[in-house]
């Protein structure tokens, strides 16, 4: 591998408008490589791993989803591991999740630990975000931004870093803060906190599926 380059994969499974895209941005502004993007939501897994046999490092970026990695993700592993590339890039991984504790996302990066033991790729750094989902909209984004660069920044000396970060709040008060952000949103849409808290998706019940 001759020049170094970073594909930043986004697992996120709304990728287009993801907090993940967001943090793929201040990652591509800080790094010192050149870095090419792209979605898992809807790529051909050919495609992606065409695109792997030609770069140096991947930074997979995903949220938390049930306490794992979310279906993009799981769904790409399962691909590469039936078609491997020849290539075999280091992998970063930049995960945020929506509880305040970053540690919240260790299972999530075991498993990609263990997708890179089977693939025979080396594991690069972590970036495990908390309160990934408010954090870039409150005066705490520079503690993100921060990170992020420090980031960047081993990916592109490849060194091996594991980096937490998230807003430096009680747990009590994060949850007080959270729970009436999701209540005011429900408002918004004319959804109460009580039918927040059922399992109905949008008038359906999971046993009609
Ligand atoms: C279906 C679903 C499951 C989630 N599960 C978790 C979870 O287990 N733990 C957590 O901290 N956050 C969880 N979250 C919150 C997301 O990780 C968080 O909103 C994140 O910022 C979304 O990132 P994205 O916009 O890049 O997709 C979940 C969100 C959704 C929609």
């Amino acid at each position: 591998m001759g020049v170094k380059k970073v594909l930043i994969l986004n697992g996120s499974p709304r990728a287009p408008r993801s907090n993940s895209r967001r943090y793929a941005a201040l990652f591509t502004q800080f790094c010192g490589l050149e870095t090419e993007s792209m979605d898992l939501l809807r790529a051909d897994p050919k495609a992606v791993a065409e695109r792997l046999e030609a770069v140096s490092d991947v930074l997979l970026i995903f949220p938390l989803y049930a306490d794992a990695i979310p279906v993009p993700v799981l769904r790409a592993f399962k691909a590469l591991e039936e078609a491997p590339p020849q290539n075999r890039p280091t992998l970063s991984v930049l995960v945020n999740c929506g509880f305040l504790e970053p540690e919240q996302s260790d299972v999530a990066v075991a498993m990609v630990e263990l997708f890179c033991k089977r693939m025979g790729w080396p594991v690069g750094s972590v970036l495990e975000i908390g309160s990934g989902e408010a954090i870039l909209d409150q005066p705490f984004r520079v503690f993100a931004r921060w990170k992020i660069r420090t980031l960047a920044r081993a990916v592109t000396a490849g060194r091996h870093r594991r980096l937490k970060v998230t807003m430096p709040i009680s747990k009590k008060f994060f949850l007080k803060a959270s729970t009436k952000y999701w209540t005011d949103y429900g408002a918004r849409n004319g959804i109460t906190a009580e039918q927040m808290a059922t399992m109905e998706i949008e008038g359906s019940l999971p046993d009609d599926r």
